[in-house]
């Protein structure tokens, strides 16, 4: 599951060695904005009351220590098999703390955009746009693993709880998503 996952990410975003190689030849000069892209994800997150429920009292600090620990991690280039792995766990610890998808991917756009504008103030354009590439294929396959991981991990403890077999469980899905479509055009047709 995981395997496929990230073999399907490596592929279609056309992620290579050689983006872990750009981000280690620049960490001494990316990994000095791990503070700033930090303060600037938990600002937004706690300004946000859907985001900022997410918490506990108390809890920011932590937080912080674990983005930019993850940050630092990817800048480093040090993306290996036990670095993808983590990121599918991290789908799955999200799960228990009800962060869903939509909150995850609006914030690694949020950091890809941070970055972004942070290597055009470092380097002349085509550098930047080149280091930027590589930090965004690694954070698009974090992000693909991190969703994956949170959907499939779900699915899973589902099936394991009410004991279904996988084809059951996939036609009575397919059934349910059918009905819930409709649904969604019988609205859309009476709304317009
Ligand atoms: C760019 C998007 C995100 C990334 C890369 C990310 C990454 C991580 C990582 C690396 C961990 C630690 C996993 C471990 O212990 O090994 C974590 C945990 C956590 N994340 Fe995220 N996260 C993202 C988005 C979010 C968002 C948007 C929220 C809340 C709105 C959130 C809330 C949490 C919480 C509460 C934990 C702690 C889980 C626990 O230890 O109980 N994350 N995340």
């Amino acid at each position: 599951m995981f395997s496929d996952v990230l073999e399907t990410m490596l592929k279609l975003t056309g992620y290579t060695p050689q983006d872990a190689q750009t981000l280690a030849e620049t960490y001494e000069v990316t990994s000095q904005w791990a503070e700033e892209l930090t303060q600037a994800f938990y600002d937004l997150l706690f300004s946000y009351p859907p985001t900022a429920a997410v918490f506990k009292p108390g809890e920011r600090p932590a937080r912080e220590e674990t983005l930019k620990n993850w940050y630092r991690r990817v800048v480093s280039g040090q993306i290996d098999q036990e670095f993808w792995l983590w990121q599918w766990r991290v789908g799955l610890i999200h799960i228990p703390r009800r962060v869903p998808n939509d909150f995850m991917l609006g914030m690694m756009s949020r950091v890809q955009q941070l970055f972004l504008q942070k290597c055009l103030e470092a380097w002349p354009a085509p550098r930047a746009v080149e280091v930027f590439l590589a930090f965004k294929r690694v954070t698009d396959v974090v992000a693909g693993l991190i969703a994956e991981g949170y959907m499939r991990g779900h699915q899973l403890a589902m099936k394991e709880l009410l004991g279904f077999r996988q084809e059951l469980l996939d036609r009575m899905m397919d059934m349910e998503v059918e009905t819930l479509v409709d649904r969604l055009m019988n609205l859309s047709v009476a709304s317009n």
